[in-house]
């Protein structure tokens, strides 16, 4: 297996071009199930979890090509609507095709993702709004057994909580479904609203997009004719690097970026007193005389990302002063805190509160990632600790982001790709 040594102390400096958002570019790909034509999707980054939803859609006799950050999608040969085990346990967004197999086909076989590092996960919400709109489900073998024999039928969906894949599969279920879907409590992530505007640019008709209120009107199983998607930028991407600006000090450029999509995320960094020059598609970070201690609470869009508490917990071992974290999204996504005591940093946690008492001194280490978002925090942390830090089981960095040590490499970092 893989590790990334990364050598500590170093100063970073120069422009950073973020990819696509691979948590957009998942649900999009799943869309293509919706599609008579062969689908266009441009600014797909090439990470393992792009690679493996395709390899799901050809599992079920689509075909795909995925070259040069492009992927042309086929669907229209599907004719199997198993989703197995062995694909789904090693990425659990592949229950993104349950509502687009369910509502074109009137039956599909997905496995149950387990839960992972961060938490339970479960898939209660999409299951319970696909029985609102007429499937009938059995949960046997580790199996979702959905049939819709006659299709499925717009209804009102409220979902209990704010769901980002859960809204994304009633939204692909209600396309195909027969009369009108309204989604009470929907989530406004911008990979949501990119699926609804991409799906509402091919002819479905679709209202209240961006706002927690979405109405669709189903096309009874006639299929789209998809227009040609560039994904937006990966807004998780970028606040990581613009954290590896704040944590060595340096400054640093993204291109490519929406600005507007990290605007907690640049907000969160004004306050622990760094400079930021924002515009449209290119932000820059520049040095700051002082860290200040930060308090953050996870919420959803368009508040601050859980995907980026990890990142902002490594940041905040060299605020001085007391810092607090409270994760509400997830019951397990601290794991990085241990990793992180283990380069010296001084963190505490209580339930689902962290406080990450600044500034400490951080020493290179063996490290062992635990999660995609984990990873990428012992990157940064390893960045600024001094001597050399050997990070571990770095497939989960792998599954998230495209090139992270070459993007690092180039404006300064030192960090090599090795085997074990
Ligand atoms: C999406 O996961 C993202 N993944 C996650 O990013 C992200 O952390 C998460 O949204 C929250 O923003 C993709 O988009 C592929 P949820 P998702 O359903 O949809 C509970 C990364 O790092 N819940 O919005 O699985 C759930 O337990 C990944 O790229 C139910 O209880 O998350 C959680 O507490 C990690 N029942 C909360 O809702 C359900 O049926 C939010 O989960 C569904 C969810």
């Amino acid at each position: 297996m893989d590790f990334l040594k990364v050598h500590g102390d170093r100063k970073l400096n120069g422009d950073i071009s973020i990819s696509g958002a691979k948590n957009s570019a998942l649900p999009l790909i799943s869309s293509t199930i919706l599609a008579k034509n062969s689908v266009e999707i441009s600014n797909v980054p090439n990470v393992v979890d792009i690679k493996t939803f395709l390899k799901l859609i050809k599992m079920l006799n689509g075909s795909y090509e995925f070259e040069n950050n492009r992927a042309i999608i086929n669907t229209s040969t599907i004719n199997n609507t198993v989703a197995n085990y062995d694909i789904v346990k090693t990425m659990r967004a592949s229950i993104l095709v349950l509502g687009p197999l369910l509502s074109r086909f009137g039956q599909c076989e997905v496995s149950l993702p387990g839960g992972c590092a961060i938490g339970q996960r479960p898939v209660d919400l999409h299951i319970k709004a696909l029985l609102q709109m007429g499937a009938e489900i059995d949960i046997k073998g580790g199996y979702i057994k959905a049939i819709a024999p006659n299709g499925l039928t717009g209804t009102t969906i409220m979902f209990d909580k704010i769901t980002v894949t859960g809204t994304e599969n009633i939204i692909t279920a209600a396309t195909l479904a027969k009369g009108k879907t309204k989604i009470i409590n929907a989530a406004k992530e911008p990979e949501v609203v990119q699926l609804c505007l991409e799906l509402k640019n091919s002819g479905v008709e679709i209202e209240g997009i961006g706002t927690d209120e979405l109405t669709i009107i189903g096309r009874d199983r006639e299929l789209i004719e998809y227009k040609p998607i560039k994904v937006i930028p990966d807004r998780i991407e970028a606040g990581t690097y613009l954290c590896a600006g704040a944590i060595t000090n340096s400054k640093i450029t993204l291109k490519n970026v929406n600005s507007e999509h990290i605007s907690s995320i640049i907000s969160k960094l004004s306050q622990m007193n760094f400079k930021l020059d924002v515009l449209e598609n290119e932000v820059t970070i520049n040095p700051t005389n002082k860290i200040l201690p930060t308090e953050i609470v996870t919420t959803e869009y368009p508040g601050f990302p859980t995907d980026m508490q990890a990142q902002f917990m490594a940041l905040a071992t060299q605020a001085e002063g007391t810092s607090i974290i409270e994760e509400r999204l997830f019951e397990n996504r601290f794991m990085h805190s241990s990793e992180l005591n283990r380069l010296g940093a001084d963190i505490h946690l209580k339930g689902n509160i962290a406080t990450i008492y600044g500034k400490t001194e951080l020493y290179g280490a063996d490290v062992m990632a635990t999660d995609l978002r984990a990873s990428s925090a012992l990157v940064l942390a390893g960045l600024i600790a001094k001597g050399k830090t050997n990070i571990h089981r770095i497939y989960h960095l792998d599954r998230g982001y495209e090139n992270i040590e070459k993007k690092l490499n180039n404006i300064g970092a030192k960090i090599d790709r090795l085997r074990e």
